[in-house]
């Protein structure tokens, strides 16, 4: 792995030979532990340039706009996959035969329901409460509940826990609409695949279950597809770092929703929905272009721009597809803000600002257009962006639990005052 090494000049210092490492693809790393001894370190904020861990599990070259799991490249698993094959990839490192993915299936099923008494800490919150905050409550209480499967250096433990994040997420993120609909909670139903249960859960009641439609069905699976894992993102390295300290994963996976929540990272879905109901009408694109190429002005256009992709997401490619076949499926054919959003996708697409910036449209301004479509409120964008992503998220805090890792602990560059004594209070200007 370390064959090669880099030579670091220090001015005034003997030189430091440092290992570059190599992974399977991808770029050499240098490997700047060894730098501690000469009582520097580096500075890197934004993690720009720096890999704070070695990974199997998910591969991305954003030059090239390719996304691999496991080496199976996304395009693929969102065509002949389905979402708990996806899961099972991630979580173990191989596709599943057909024989594990029959279990596994039953396995996932046999943990769709929540403990009754979770529905209790619903009434704590207010019903216009945002879900992603209902989402960070009730997922980190889950820790409350499932203490038969909370001691993280037990392998069988930490599989338990994968499991039951991974079922119990679709429940309640339902939870979570029902309750701001002020709707009955729907119990999860086991005859139905896991994209089915999902969208009966949401829009079914217990007076009225119609029929879940297979093209509905198959474009929620593949949104579940497509985010399931996207590797060290914010909420990704928070559930790592969280994970780093021995907490359980439960509680890292509630950090994770947080981190999740911000309109950089998971909240770009539904700000892509506000921003078309800001920008109105097509009569004022040019207006937030001009906006959104100004340096002084904060308007960013969302659902453009990854900082990682610096040519096509290929997940907005399937996204798109997804996006076609489910407006056909529902009919919809003029309306306003999609006519907007493809005005905006035009322009982006053809403008020498957002060219020279590889800001191509990115998965969550699809994402965002297909869930609408769907009938799911903006507000929830998110919590399916978080429900999708449990599985990455855990199948990562599973990786570093099963081999020797550190407490995460970044450095410093203190720019503060020096030592100095406490004044008096009456001294003090
Ligand atoms: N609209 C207008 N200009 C933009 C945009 C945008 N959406 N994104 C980046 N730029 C400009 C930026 O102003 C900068 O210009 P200049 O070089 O002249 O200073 C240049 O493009 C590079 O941008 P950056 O901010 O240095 O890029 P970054 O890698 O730090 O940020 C990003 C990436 C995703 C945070 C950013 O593109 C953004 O805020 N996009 C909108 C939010 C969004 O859609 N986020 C979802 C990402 S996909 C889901 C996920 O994986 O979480």
């Amino acid at each position: 792995m370390a064959d090669k090494k880099a030579q670091l000049i220090i001015e005034g210092a003997a030189p430091v030979e440092l290992p570059i490492l190599t992974g399977t693809v991808g770029p050499d790393v240098i490997d700047v532990r060894g730098l501690t001894v000469t009582g520097r370190f580096t500075f890197d904020p934004g993690f720009m340039s720096t890999a704070s861990c070695e990974s199997k599990i998910t591969y991305i070259d954003g030059d090239n706009g390719i996304l691999l799991h496991r080496g199976y490249p996304i395009e693929q698993l969102a065509e002949k996959s389905d979402y708990l094959e996806t899961c099972y990839l991630l979580l173990n490192g191989e596709l599943p035969t057909a024989d594990q993915k029959a279990q596994f299936v039953s396995t996932v099923k046999n943990h769709t329901m929540v403990h009754e008494q979770l529905k209790t800490f619903f009434n704590g919150f207010r019903r216009d409460a945002h879900p992603m905050a209902v989402m960070c409550g009730v997922v980190g209480a889950l820790s409350a509940f499932y203490h038969d499967s909370l001691d993280i250096k037990n392998p069988q433990h930490r599989e338990i826990s994968a499991i039951r994040l991974v079922a119990k997420m679709p429940t309640l993120a339902a939870m979570v609409y029902k309750y701001s609909m002020g709707q009955p909670m729907m119990y999860p139903r086991n005859d139905l695949s896991y994209a089915e249960n999902f969208l009966h859960m949401m829009f079914n009641t217990p007076c009225e279950i119609k029929p879940i439609s297979p093209v509905l069905a198959k474009a929620m699976d593949r949104i579940f597809i497509l985010h399931a894992d996207h590797e060290q993102n914010a909420s990704t390295s928070t559930v790592r770092l969280a994970g780093s300290s021995g907490a359980n994963p439960f509680a890292c996976i509630a950090a994770g929703i947080a981190a999740l929540w911000g309109p950089a990272h998971g909240g770009a879905n539904e700000a892509v929905l506000s921003m078309l109901d800001e920008i109105g009408d097509v009569s004022n694109i040019d207006k937030y272009i001009a906006k959104a190429k100004d340096k002084n002005d904060p308007f960013k256009l969302m659902g453009f721009g990854h900082r990682v992709y610096k040519n096509r997401d290929p997940r907005a490619t399937v996204m798109k597809q997804t996006c076609d076949e489910v407006l056909k499926e529902l009919g919809i054919t003029n309306d306003p803000q999609l006519e907007l959003a493809m005005r905006l996708e035009e322009i982006a697409l053809t403008d020498p600002y957002f060219i020279e910036r590889s800001l191509y449209p990115n998965v969550d301004f699809y994402s965002g257009i297909i869930l609408k479509a769907i009938g799911i409120p903006t507000s929830m964008f998110t919590v399916i962006f978080a429900l999708a992503r449990t599985v990455g998220w855990i199948s990562h805090w599973k990786e570093m639990l099963s081999s020797p890792y550190k407490i995460g602990r970044p450095r410093q560059l203190y720019t503060g005052y020096e030592s100095r004594d406490i004044p008096k209070l009456e001294d003090r200007k």
